[in-house]
């Protein structure tokens, strides 16, 4: 039988669309950007390159083939600047609006450059957006939005107090979002992304993601930190699955709009159960690690524990994560293997 995605790319296939992604540049906009160009659609990207880098659109171009390279135009511009925004949209059918500054200690650190970015430049875009009138808004909105919230595995109707500014720029972009269904009949979707991981995800900087940080820590055989007694447990969700979500929302039916939905496994993996997947991923490259974590202090604003109810994504959108943990982290190894060899 076919599935819902198999379906949705032989038609977009048969019967090419133009996307815009905004964040083009970063981690899942370039996933993103490389399976839309696998499937000869027309693509605009914008990113400011704020955390973004052109290697990633390089290592694209590489991937698809001159004819699908030649559907992409970059535009090097700000979502915090409304006629960028604008210029952007423009003759786009589809966005995908993923620009943002991520991470939960940058917030804290730089509360005012994190609102801007995700609050401002979210507000551009949808205004950008529903001026041109595209046929479909699907946005990156986060998990963190589930703040305090105890309940397990986390429900997309019971949210608590947001955690931190990052948590509280996310949830004002559901606010907005839905505002705009009720004022302006502009219908979006929101996807809560859990942690996400793979390829291109930036294994570099002080608020780099934990995969991709130990993953380097490990090939460089330095120390690993592990924040808080290592019990600290989260959701996390190959980048492919996020692609293919992010197709399925573009492409959904009217009723499916103006909605919000869990974009994980609903499996929990605990921080010392991750370690020990990735040195034994990493070994299966040809990577020895024999060095255990180090443990340190548990990290302000980080919620205990995060697992995904995605009944939601799987009976509306058609969602079937086809990646669980192991097997998205064996293919995310072989390519930082490569890519970290590369570099050096
Ligand atoms: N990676 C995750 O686990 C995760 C989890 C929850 C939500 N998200 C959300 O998903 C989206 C993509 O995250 P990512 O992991 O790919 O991060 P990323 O940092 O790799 O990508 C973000 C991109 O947005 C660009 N950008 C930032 N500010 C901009 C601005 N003002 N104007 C134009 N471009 C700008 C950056 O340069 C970068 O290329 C973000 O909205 C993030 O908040 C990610």
């Amino acid at each position: 039988m076919t599935t819902r995605y198999e379906q949705i790319q032989q038609d977009l296939k048969a019967s090419p669309k133009t996307w815009l992604i905004t964040g083009v540049a970063g981690f899942i906009g370039s996933n993103l950007l490389e399976t839309l160009l696998r499937l000869d659609q027309t693509v605009i990207g914008l990113d400011s390159f704020a955390t973004g880098h052109q290697h990633n659109l390089d290592e694209v171009q590489t991937e698809v083939s001159a004819d699908q390279w030649a559907r992409f135009t970059f535009i090097g511009g700000d979502i915090r600047n409304l006629d960028d925004c604008k210029k952007a949209v423009t003759g786009a059918d589809y966005v995908l609006h993923q620009a943002a500054l991520g991470s939960v200690p940058r917030s804290i650190e730089d509360p005012i450059n994190t609102n801007q970015a995700n609050i401002d430049g979210f507000l551009n875009m949808l205004v950008a957006a529903k001026d041109e009138g595209v046929q479909s808004f699907t946005y990156a909105a986060s998990s963190s939005t589930y703040g305090d919230h105890p309940g397990l595995p986390k429900v997309e109707d019971k949210i608590g107090k947001p955690l931190s500014p990052y948590a509280v720029t996310k949830y004002v972009n559901e606010l907005y979002a839905d505002v705009f269904a009720r004022t302006y009949d502009f219908n979006t979707i929101g996807l809560r992304y859990f942690n996400v991981f793979g390829k291109r995800q930036d294994p570099n900087g002080a608020y780099a993601a934990v995969i991709p940080k130990w993953t380097a820590a490990m090939i460089q055989g330095e120390d690993v930190f592990i924040n808080g007694d290592g019990e600290t447990s989260r959701d996390f969700c190959f980048i492919e699955n996020v692609v293919q979500i992010n197709l399925l929302a573009a492409t959904a039916q009217a009723e499916a709009k103006n909605h919000i939905y869990n974009v994980a496994l609903g499996d929990r993996t605990t921080l010392n159960t991750l370690f020990d997947a990735l040195k034994t991923a990493l070994a299966e490259c040809g990577v020895t690690y024999d060095k255990s974590p180090s443990y340190r202090d548990f990290r302000a604003g980080d919620v205990r524990h995060s697992q995904a109810d995605i009944s939601k994504a799987k009976e509306v959108l058609g969602y079937e994560p086809a990646f669980r943990i192991y097997g998205g982290i064996s293919k995310a190894m072989t390519w930082y293997e490569r890519a970290l060899n590369e570099s050096r």
